[in-house]
């Protein structure tokens, strides 16, 4: 058959293929459209590793990127815990339960950790580290962020910072600090790796250790992007020192470090995060979204396509080579952002320090509100029950 065609088409000329007209403009059009939207995605992760008995603790694990990357880990079999900021969410439950039966893993579940609220970081690391013998701590993977639309007004969490500082910055930073000794204690043949992820907006990031909470900068119009690239940046560069610290560790047994730090830049992606972002929060703006929906499924990678760098981090064995942390965009090590904070561990350290400082005046202040507020509610709670009690003892035609 095939034969006869080509028989046919070498007698007769090209116009004996059927609809050639038609497929002499749609063939190329396509492989063009097929090409461009190859390049855009990226290059694929084909690193894998046995992620058996694992365990993996991750935040942003119920959206976009991390959604895909706790998907992909599971489905190799590694117990994944996720950190949310609601456990009692119900949608939360159905997710998990989805993912158990999509995986064939049973081994998924989530803790609480608002990343908005430092006293509740702290309470689940705590509560991680408070183990003997230490627990199997295999990955971190920090993807919970938030980013706020340009329109959006000033806003405070209940620590009293801007959101977008805390959740993709200080949250995290406290996490793996409380985690450090759980970390170090793993057995030595244990490879630990810790992924963090950044993006290209840590280039518009101010370096600003004098003002490290955002909170005296009060520009005329507020500038939400700013302060998102600020604490992605500081993300990046905490990893340095971070790294730094890990293999300054002098254990017992002399054996060399085994803990990785990576930094991964997903590219820009069609994630809900991103949707949230560049629509201002507005309908009006998604309707137009959508509109234009094709050119960003064209030029925009999916959360899939994004999470090929973070399956690379997980399971390259670069990472691991390199004793040093590995910047990873595209599913490949690069250098970092050309950024003069990149290769200066002096300001790595500076930066370090300083948010433990600023870590402990939130935390203190934290504190005091909080038992301000347990004082406030006792309070209130024996009032109500004297005004009972008058009103039980009052004889029962005064009442
Ligand atoms: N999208 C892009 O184009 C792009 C580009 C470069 C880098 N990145 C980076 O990739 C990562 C993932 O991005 P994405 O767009 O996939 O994110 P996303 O869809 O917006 O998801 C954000 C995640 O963070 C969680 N989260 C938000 N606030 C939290 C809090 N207070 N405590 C705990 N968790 C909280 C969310 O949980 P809920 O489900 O409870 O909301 C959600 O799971 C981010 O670090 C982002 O900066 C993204």
């Amino acid at each position: 058959m095939p034969v006869n065609f080509l028989a046919t088409v070498y007698v007769e000329g090209r116009q004996a293929i059927p609809y050639y007209d038609t497929l002499k403009v749609a063939v190329p059009a396509l492989t063009l459209l097929y090409a461009m939207k190859y390049y855009f995605a990226g290059k694929r992760n084909t690193w894998q590793r046995d992620m058996h008995g694992k365990v993996v603790l991750i935040t942003g694990g119920t959206s976009g990127l991390g959604a895909q990357t706790a998907k992909e880990l599971a489905a190799l079999g590694a117990q994944i815990v996720f950190l949310v900021r609601n456990v009692h969410d119900g949608w939360l439950i159905e997710y998990i339960n989805d993912l158990r039966e999509a995986t064939n893993n049973q081994l998924i579940y989530a803790e609480e950790v608002d990343l908005t609220d430092l006293y509740s970081v702290r309470k689940f690391a705590t509560k991680w580290i408070d183990n003997l013998p230490p627990r199997r701590l295999d990955m971190i993977i920090c993807c919970a962020s938030v980013s706020q639309p340009i329109s959006m007004p000033r806003q405070t969490t209940k620590d009293e910072l801007e959101p977008q500082f805390q959740v993709n910055y200080l949250g995290h930073f406290l996490l793996l600090d409380i985690l450090a000794p759980a970390i170090r204690a793993q057995p030595p043949d244990r490879e630990v790796r810790i992924i963090l992820t950044s993006c290209a907006s840590s280039l518009t990031g101010e370096f600003n250790l004098e003002d490290l909470g955002y909170l005296k900068r009060n520009y005329p119009a507020y500038r939400p992007f700013l302060v998102f690239g600020e604490a992605k940046l500081y993300l990046a560069l905490s990893a340095y020192e971070l790294f730094r610290q890990f293999n300054n560790y002098k254990r017992k047994d002399g054996a060399p470090c085994n803990v990785h730090v990576s930094v991964v830049d997903p590219g820009m992606m069609r994630s809900p995060g991103f949707k949230r972002f560049i629509t201002f929060g507005r309908l009006s703006l998604l309707f137009v979204y959508l509109l234009l929906w094709p050119l960003s499924w064209l030029f925009l990678k999916s959360s899939v396509d994004g999470a090929q760098s973070m399956a690379y981090a997980a399971m390259s064995p670069e990472v691991v080579e390199k004793r040093e942390v590995a910047y990873i965009s595209n599913c490949q090590v690069r250098p970092p952002p050309p950024r003069s904070e990149f290769k200066d561990p002096e300001k790595q350290a500076a930066l370090v320090k300083e948010t433990h400082k600023l870590i402990e005046a939130v935390e203190k202040n934290s504190a005091i509100e909080r038992n301000k507020f347990k004082k406030d509610s006792e309070k209130k709670k024996e009032q109500e029950k004297k005004k009972e009690k008058v009103n039980k003892d009052k004889p029962a035609s005064k009442k």
